[in-house]
């Protein structure tokens, strides 16, 4: 596992190595809202969830993970960090897994930094599909798995440079300054190792299924023993949702999507529409397994834990167990911090599923 140390883009890694990570807010551009998290030291070693905040985007400012509308964004940014009421302005951002080509590569043990980058340099050559000029490029050590003289495992990533710049951009607009630059997938894993510490053994051996639903896509990531061993993305996500309740209902989008959170719409919603949603998100999740099963040696699943927008629906949690015969749980990843009493509990149960990737990049101030 990366320990969160991952960053993309040089410039930052070397401030980083030097200085402590300065304080920071986790900020998640998603495709339907900006999510931004701050976390805040209570001693001992535990975690204080300070203050978020959600703020909703227009519609296509973000739509596949790509920024189309960089003012909108900022625009947002700004809002969301003016309701959240604090005075840091240092960002840690992610891109969406899909911009992020990852490699591992085996280099000699004791290399210098410099020749460490070279190597890295000419392996990535050979596996990213653009010019060096064309992308960021990072790499992280991550130790050699059993000590000694071996070779060591890099992990090197590589982005397009405009997919990093625009997210800078956002942030600028908003007036933020992104320090750090994550992939959401693995501030979603940091976060999730929250999650873990509370299953029996701490979790040791299992094989899980992180299910994130969110408006567009179904994001699967299968880890066991803090490693990602598998990833998938599949179309599916709220939007058939709110698209079927505009059908049925004759509503607008934003009627719709406000119904769906609210209530107040007629009896025959929850038999007729929400339920066959349910069924569907539920079969996703089989599907998703089966393809797991089907392209690994793996033929079984411990846990799965449901997160994004779609984990919030009530019940959702024991149709995908039904389902699929598979513990699953809500991923709520403050369960074990301490939360500022500030902070509404119920609103908070309501949002936590959405926040994971915020939390994950949030904790990268806390990096040693
Ligand atoms: N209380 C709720 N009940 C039902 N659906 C909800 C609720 N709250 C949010 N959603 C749905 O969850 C989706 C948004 O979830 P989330 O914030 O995880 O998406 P996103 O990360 O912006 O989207 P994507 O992952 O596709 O980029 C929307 O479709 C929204 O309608
Ligand atoms: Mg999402």
């Amino acid at each position: 596992m990366l320990k969160g140390k991952f960053k993309i883009g040089g410039e930052w890694l070397a401030d980083l190595f030097k200085a402590k990570t300065p304080p920071l807010i986790g900020v998640d551009i998603s495709s339907t809202s900006v999510k931004m998290v701050e976390l805040v030291a209570a001693g001992k070693g535990r975690m204080r969830l300070e203050r978020y905040a959600i703020e909703p985007l227009p519609k296509d400012a973000v739509v596949d993970g790509n920024i189309q509308n960089l003012e909108a964004v900022g625009d947002s940014l700004r809002r969301g960090w003016k309701r959240l009421g604090t005075r840091v302005r240092n960002v840690a951002l992610a891109l969406p897994s899909a911009q992020v080509i990852t490699k591992k590569i085996s280099v000699p043990p004791g290399l210098r930094e410099e020749d460490l980058e070279l190597q890295v340099e000419t392996e990535a050559n050979q596996y990213i599909p653009f010019t060096l000029e064309e992308v960021n490029l990072d790499f992280q050590p991550l130790g050699s798995a059993t000590g000694g003289g071996d070779d060591v495992h890099v992990l090197i990533a590589a982005s397009r440079k405009e997919k990093v710049e625009d997210r800078v951009a956002c942030a600028e607009v908003g007036g933020l300054k992104a320090i750090v630059m994550d992939i959401d997938a693995f501030a979603a894993q940091t976060a999730f190792e929250l999650m873990e510490s509370q299953l029996p053994e701490g979790g040791r051996d299992q094989v899980i299924l992180l299910v994130d639903v969110g408006a567009t896509m179904m994001n699967i990531n299968v880890l066991q023993n803090n490693q990602s061993v598998y990833m998938r993305e599949q179309p599916f996500g709220g939007n058939q949702l709110t698209q079927e309740i505009q059908r049925q209902y004759n509503l607008s989008a934003e009627e719709a999507e406000a119904a769906k959170r609210n209530g107040g719409l007629p009896e025959s919603y929850e038999p007729e529409v929400l339920q066959p949603f349910m069924d569907t998100l539920a079969l996703e999740v089989t599907r998703a397994l089966q393809f797991f099963f089907t392209s690994t040696p793996y033929n079984q699943v411990d846990y799965i834990f449901l997160s994004g927008g779609c984990a919030t629906i009530e019940n959702i949690d024991n149709v995908v167990a039904q389902r699929t015969g598979v513990n699953t749980l809500i991923a709520n990843p403050f369960a074990t911090m301490d939360v500022s009493p500030k902070i509404k509990a119920r609103q908070l149960a309501q949002d936590a599923p959405t926040l994971l990737v915020a939390c994950g990049l949030a904790m990268r101030r806390f990096d040693a």
